[in-house]
């Protein structure tokens, strides 16, 4: 039996547009998804608990179609379990055992579907997990590159190198197409996090991106721009200027609302956020639904994401510059 966990993260810049090939900077946050893998006969046997689903058990065996029986919004729970098919799939292949069965048992404190990499985290933990328990320790590189094919094939392709990177090497990082780096230096960043309690839908939200990319020059426009937002703050990043980061963060929002993938939620939140002093705010992730980050040294965003109608949860992340790792 052993158990690996990898942290969940949140884009400071550039989600999107990194799936056609702009950079993009997502940061590790100190909140983990853990997975124990033992070694069983054959098949697979799924646990899943505080997934914020109100936990569900998965029984099934094989790669089979068997249909999990929970009360949960379905398209996550499938969604979940299409990940860790496919991440079984890549220890089997990694470890040369295409017949290897598994115990696997999920527990996470990040939300799922909720733009914070969840199902990034999970993969790259029960890879690692699971290989582990067959007696093959794979570099955080090579786990991030089997999550990217993992996250690719359950997205239809449609999958940045982003998330999967961020949750296997920690700290802050900058992906560009194939090419992933560690970035150095960045300090802990006065990250606040604001959740709607929501979730949406990845894929449906990639694909909206990419017909107006396909349809409108000026969409293709926006996602470049915020390409040139990413490049802008890089050079920012590392020192202590959050007032121009967080200019360029509300920029990133206002990209991303031109592109559809913002809610009313989200903005109430990203506006409560700078209402109250916050230097910058936007959403992270896929959008839709699910959670803003703000830019705040202080504690005054963080009490008015708390009293913000719509706004289930807020709390501060600290910059986790731990990946992948054996509990
Ligand atoms: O919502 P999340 O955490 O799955 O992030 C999605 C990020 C996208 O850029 C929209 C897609 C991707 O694969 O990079």
């Amino acid at each position: 039996m052993v158990t690996s966990s990898a942290p969940g993260k949140v884009y400071l810049f550039g989600e999107h547009a990194v799936v056609y090939g702009e950079p993009a900077v997502p940061c590790a946050i100190e909140r983990r998804a853990r997975v124990t893998a033992t070694e069983r006969e054959d098949g697979l046997r799924v646990h899943a608990e505080d997934l914020k689903l109100d936990g569900f058990t998965v029984e099934y065996d094989g790669d089979g179609d068997a249909r999990p029986d929970v009360e949960a919004e379905r398209p996550l729970v499938e969604a979940a379990m299409g990940y860790v098919n496919e991440a079984v799939s890549q220890v089997r292949e990694a470890t040369d055992t295409p017949d290897a069965g598994f115990e696997i048992q999920i527990e996470s404190d990040i939300p799922l579907g909720a733009g914070l990499g969840s199902s990034a985290a999970v993969v790259v933990a029960a890879i690692d997990a699971a290989t582990r328990e067959l007696g093959v320790s794979l570099s955080p590189r090579e786990i991030a590159d089997r999550a990217y094919q993992v996250e690719s094939a359950v997205q239809d392709g449609q999958a940045s190198r982003a998330d999967t990177f961020c949750s296997a090497v920690g700290g802050a990082v900058r992906v560009e197409g194939d090419d992933c780096r560690t970035l150095d230096g960045i300090g802990n960043l006065p990250f606040v996090i604001g959740f709607d309690g929501g979730a949406g839908d990845t894929g449906a939200l990639v694909a909206g991106v990419r017909r107006l990319r396909e349809e409108h020059d000026f969409a293709a426009d926006t996602v470049r721009a915020i390409g040139d937002v990413v490049r802008e703050g890089e050079n920012v990043l590392g020192t202590d200027d959050y007032e121009s980061l967080g200019e360029l963060m509300n920029f990133n929002h206002g990209l991303l609302s031109a592109l559809g993938v913002s809610s009313r939620s989200l903005d109430t939140m990203v506006w409560a956020a700078r209402d109250a002093g916050a230097v910058g705010a936007k959403l992270t992730g896929a959008g839709g639904g699910g959670c803003i980050v703000a830019l705040d040294e202080g504690d005054d965003a963080l009490t008015a994401l708390k009293y913000t109608p719509g706004c289930e949860d807020a709390f501060r992340a600290e910059l986790d510059t731990e990946g992948v790792r054996q509990e």
